[in-house]
């Protein structure tokens, strides 16, 4: 049995910030997220980011993404981009993504690509496999970032790596893509699959769903607590994205920062319920939820 998450653990792990510190001390976050067809998701991601104490979140999409977050998201930075002929991000705008300064990738959510089109997955992979193995620093791989390394693991290629901590966030119908494993399988063992695969690709794999499981490739796994059936929408994972992406870039190591995000983000949605209700509340109540647990 694995260990649940505490609160105590997630605030002995989340330092304070220092008087002297500077938005350098708490890195940046280059998103790259959102298409023509998923504006949400990106700034959703965004705001996550912005609200679990990035220095700097810089979010790379299409023209439309880019112009909803430049009035909902003040203090986010925007790197526009071309769009493909699928309403997603352009391949060509990988050199672009590629001078942008982060020291953390967050790279996936509302990319679009699998059901939709068979073309913008092909964007997506190329997104994927283009800029998660050049990326210095730590990254986190969401949404159908992992569809799409689930199709270069399918072709017999690496998981793709960044130099840095990589972090995986699959929902189960993303975990038995990347896997092969059936949903039976997983839910049987989620312990044991989320340790097998964090081993075999060398990444924190965090398996979503109620009680949802980190684990690291040095074999720690841990299960969280927090949560509720109110998480159970679109955006609900986009948020945690964005947190996780955040908690990296403040200087946790992989493993606890998904702990964290994953406890903060459940502990977040609990607050939310009990104002609106499992049936009532949104992914983005989540957010001013996060200000009151930080405070
Ligand atoms: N109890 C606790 N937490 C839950 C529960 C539950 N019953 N159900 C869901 N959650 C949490 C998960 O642990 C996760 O953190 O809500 C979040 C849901 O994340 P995702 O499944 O990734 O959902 P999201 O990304 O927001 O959905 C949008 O996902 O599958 C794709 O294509 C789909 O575009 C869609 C996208
Ligand atoms: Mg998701």
């Amino acid at each position: 049995m694995a260990v649940e998450i505490t609160e105590e653990f997630v605030w002995q792990s989340i330092p304070p910030r220092a008087r002297d510190s500077h938005k350098g001390t708490f890195g940046s976050v280059l998103a790259v997220a959102g298409s023509a067809f998923y504006r949400g998701a990106a700034l959703l991601a965004a705001e996550g980011a912005l609200r679990t104490g990035a220095g700097i979140v810089t979010l790379a999409s299409v023209e439309p993404v880019v112009s909803a977050a430049v009035t909902r998201l003040p203090e986010c930075c925007l790197c526009p981009c071309k769009e493909g002929a699928q309403g997603g991000i352009a391949p060509e705008n990988v050199p672009l993504l590629r001078r942008q300064k982060a020291t953390v990738l967050l790279l996936g959510p509302g990319l679009g690509g699998t059901a939709q089109s068979v073309a913008r997955a092909a964007e997506t992979r190329t997104l994927v496999q283009q800029l998660l193995p050049g990326f210095a620093g730590a990254a986190v791989l969401d949404a159908d970032g992992l569809n799409a390394a689930a199709q270069l693991l399918a072709e017999g290629e690496p998981f793709p790596h960044p130099a840095g901590e990589l972090v995986v966030t699959p929902h189960p119908g993303e975990m038995a893509r990347l896997t092969g494993l059936s949903a039976a399988e997983l839910a049987a063992d989620r312990e044991g699959a989320a340790l097998r695969y964090a081993k075999a690709w060398n990444a924190v794999v965090v398996l979503k769903g109620a009680r949802t499981v980190a684990a690291s490739p040095d074999g720690r796994v841990c299960v969280n607590p927090t949560g509720n059936p109110g998480l159970a929408r679109g955006g609900s994972g986009d948020v945690l994205a964005g947190m996780l992406a955040a908690l990296l870039a403040c200087g946790l190591p992989a493993y606890q920062a998904a702990a964290c995000a994953v406890y903060l983000h459940g502990a977040a949605a609990d607050r939310a319920a009990a104002k609106r209700g499992e049936y009532g509340m949104l992914p983005h109540d989540i957010l001013p939820e996060l200000g009151a647990l930080f405070a």
